[in-house]
């Protein structure tokens, strides 16, 4: 039975929300080494800290999760409100925390836990309705020879990605390693919902499909993972930790931690808050985006306390106000309201608001009836609404339900539709990310977090459509993204803001660049171009390279236009 990855996706755009679990031999190191602590992420401790393969096998007989208990990781996950769970069976460094007959290096054969955690799972989070799914490192693997980077062949250098090809045939890695390994996970352990493949820095797009092919062919309805390298994932799969700006087509997941490590580190205690890790929720679920939030269990087998409280805490919230997640889809509005986010199902639209005030909340270009309007969680108090052409706002009720996100639940005439414009408001900031932008230049490729890339022709330019409240005076402002490692790549352009019959030129680029303050490699610039007087009504904004700095390579790194309002005297 062959299935398309719209079908295998139904179960995953409802849940919308699972939890990754890092869990491995490297808990034993817990980040620090013969006295070293590791400066990278808990689970890559061996290859940075340079971990000989004999030394770093002998965790194994260090390893006996005793406290483990699968029960109480899956009850934390639905406690937390996650619908699946995606545990690495085999990580970076080669170990199986799986029963693998094909694969001694194991945590039965190894270890004196010797029982089989994966088996034990499996079963508790399928008495709780929580979708089973594994982690595996198809490509980087430091102990099987043909794995990628593996020890001897890694290439020192700036781009640890740099891996030469190793001595001996990924392709027989393959064959001999990773396909029997994904039988073994997709034979006994019962229905798996998704295979989380990771770091495609070797594979090719034939090699890519092959294991996609097996894993469809072993259980059809599970879905691969983006990071099965080449486009041929059933979903996408964004950054650790990267957050969608804009609407992004298709389906996709934003893997994420809870303080700054997957694997554990005794000493990590940046723990995100649970404000904040309900905001990243809320953002990604409002762009239509899976959030999958990391624990990194202890070599004893137990969840970090810090994580269980907040994961605890937010599924609270969840248990209030779940409605406005599970099986929702992205806002059906351009760009996102000052106030808070905004979910769609059906035909009610959820209204997620951060900043409840007495003010209520506006929104703007909304093209259907409003019915009505209920708060949830509380006693689903009624809102009170007023529609006037393309606003409508809603009297909101004194006292927030939530000290976190509050959620109104909009019934509309209809499936929500929304003029598709950035909203100019009088004495408004507006800002036109290039994510949202219309795109004229067959080189332009607009990346995900890092801006445009392939400015180099005058002939390109990118746009929006602006609806502008009242005329009023704006200073016009460049953002462009710049290597601060690098900035002659970056340069100075000469760039041109045309709206109406007004334009405003001016330098774009590394003049304004002021001195880094933190180790962030990539930094925003903002260049004030001047200002410009913006009539009412529909319009297109466009900003082109008037001329390019022959000398830096990266060409016109655009991240945003800002509009931002002039206090007339
Ligand atoms: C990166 C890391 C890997 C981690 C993954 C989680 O790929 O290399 O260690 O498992 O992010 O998204």
């Amino acid at each position: 039975m062959s299935m398309t990855s719209e079908e295998r996706l139904k179960w995953w755009n409802e849940a919308r929300y699972g939890m990754f679990i890092h869990w491995g031999l490297y808990a034993v190191l817990a980040g620090e080494w013969n006295g070293q602590r590791t400066k990278g992420i808990g689970e890559w401790i061996m290859r940075d800290l340079k971990i000989p393969i004999t030394e770093y096998e002998k965790l194994a007989a260090q390893f006996n999760p005793v406290k483990f208990n699968a029960d109480e990781w899956a009850q934390v996950a639905q406690d937390a409100g996650m619908k699946y769970l995606v545990i690495t069976s085999k990580h970076h460094d080669g170990f199986c925390m799986f029963n693998s007959p094909s694969n001694p290096y194991n945590i039965v054969n190894r270890t004196p836990f010797k029982r089989d955690p994966m088996k034990e799972l499996a079963a508790a989070c399928n008495k709780r309705g929580i979708k089973m799914c594994f982690y595996y490192s198809q490509d980087l693997d430091w102990h099987a020879p043909g794995g990628a980077g593996h020890w001897e062949e890694a290439v020192e250098g700036p781009n640890w990605l740099n891996y030469a090809r190793p001595k001996e045939d990924f392709q027989k890695y393959l064959d001999d390693v990773v396909k029997p390994n994904l039988r073994e996970l997709l034979t006994n352990y019962g229905p798996i919902g998704l295979i989380w493949f990771d770091v495609p820095v070797t594979v090719t797009k034939e090699q890519s499909e092959s294991l996609r092919d097996l894993v469809h062919e072993l259980q059809p309805a599970c879905l691969v993972s983006g990071r099965i390298g080449n486009d041929v994932g059933d979903y996408g799969s964004l950054g650790d930790n990267e957050h969608p700006i804009g609407k992004i087509e298709g389906a996709w997941e934003t893997p994420a931690t809870l303080n700054d490590t997957w694997g554990f580190k005794h000493f990590d205690h940046n723990w995100k808050s649970v404000d904040f890790l309900l905001d990243l929720l809320v953002n990604c679920v409002s762009k239509g985006v899976n959030y999958l939030l990391n624990v990194g269990p202890t070599a004893e087998g137990v969840i970090p306390q810090p994580s269980v409280e907040r994961l605890r805490e937010v599924g609270q919230w969840l248990k209030r106000n779940g409605e406005a997640v599970y099986g929702s889809q992205a806002s059906p509005f351009f760009t996102d309201p000052a106030w808070g986010r905004v979910t769609t199902k059906g035909n009610t639209i959820y209204l997620l608001v951060k900043i409840w005030s007495n003010d209520g909340v506006k929104l703007r270009g909304l093209t259907n009836k409003v019915v009505s309007a209920r708060v949830l969680g509380a006693d689903q108090a009624h809102v009170t609404f007023n529609q006037q052409g393309d606003t409508v706002s809603f009297t909101l009720p004194d006292q927030a339900p939530e000290k976190t996100v509050s959620v109104v639940a909009v019934k509309l005439d209809g499936p929500a539709k929304a003029d598709q414009c950035v909203f100019v408001e009088t004495g408004g900031f507006a800002q036109l990310p290039v994510q949202l932008a219309d795109i004229q230049g067959s080189a332009l490729k607009v990346q995900r977090t890092r801006g445009i890339e392939g400015w180099n022709d005058t002939s390109y330019a990118v746009s929006w459509t602006l609806r502008v409240d009242k005329p009023g005076d704006y200073e016009v402002r460049v953002i462009t993204i710049v290597n601060r490692k690098h900035p002659e790549e970056f340069g100075n352009h000469e760039v041109r803001v045309d709206i109406g019959q007004c334009s405003v030129a001016g330098n774009a680029g590394t003049r304004d660049m002021k001195p880094p303050t933190d180790e962030r490699v990539f930094g925003n610039v903002t260049s004030v171009l001047g200002k410009i007087k913006l009539a009412p009504g529909d319009q297109t904004l466009s900003i082109r390279a008037v001329k390019l700095d022959p000398t830096a390579k990266r060409g016109l790194r655009l991240m945003a236009v800002e509009l931002h309002p002039v206090k007339s005297h």
